[in-house]
């Protein structure tokens, strides 16, 4: 029923925002004997990059779960849920490492997670051909970003670079799924207002 998914997703967005550490201690995507030796200049970056990553799985849990409260097809809406798990898994993991950097998350998160869900019930009221078209799009553009932010992130932070390394394997299968599951093609257009909106909430929770 939609009040018990509303709910579902409700009390999502408490445990996205509002969680105690306990809630981060996902080791999954990083071995604990994996070790980072670092400067406090190459923490700093590091944990400002690793923020930036934590509020785009902020982003992912708000924009799915807006899509998933809204898809239509029994299949659609299985495939949401698996990628929304997969995301909560990211989330606990670039949380995790922002707690080994000592490093908040950001102070924006609240506002990030509203505007995403927003962006994704609105993707979701569209139907399921452009909701699909819309997470393909939003993994090819993570992906990139991770790429990006692998080849910034300080040489020896080998901790950094696994849970990046194995959530853009992830991402990639996301965005591969949801074509294959009939995603349309967005307009480019759309495609860039997400190409700016990511890169404004980049540089905010880069600094906070
Ligand atoms: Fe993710
Ligand atoms: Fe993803």
């Amino acid at each position: 029923m939609f009040c018990d998914q509303l709910i579902v997703e409700f009390d999502r967005a408490l445990k996205t925002l509002f969680s105690g550490e306990d809630y981060f201690e996902n080791s999954e995507y990083c071995p604990a004997d994996l070790v980072s030796n670092l400067s406090p200049e190459e923490e700093k970056l590091s944990g400002a990059l690793m923020r930036v990553n934590h509020t785009g799985e902020v982003c992912a849990q708000a924009l799915y779960s807006g899509q998933l409260l809204m898809a239509r097809e029994p299949a659609v809406k299985s495939l949401l849920v698996k990628v929304v798990d997969e995301e909560n898994a990211h989330l606990r993991a670039t949380g995790r490492r922002l707690r080994e950097l000592k490093v908040k998350s950001s102070k924006f998160d609240p506002f990030f997670y509203g505007g995403a869900f927003i962006f994704g019930t609105l993707a979701g009221v569209l139907g399921d051909r452009w909701s699909l078209g819309f997470v393909a799009e939003t993994e090819k553009q993570v992906e990139k970003h991770l790429e990006e932010h692998l080849g910034r992130l300080p040489n020896h932070d080998h901790r950094s670079k696994a849970v990046l390394t194995k959530m853009r394997e992830d991402e990639i299968r996301h965005g591969l799924e949801a074509s294959s599951q009939g995603g349309s093609e967005l307009p480019d257009k759309v495609r860039s207002i997400m190409g700016v909106t990511a890169g404004v909430m980049k540089i905010i929770a880069y600094r906070v």
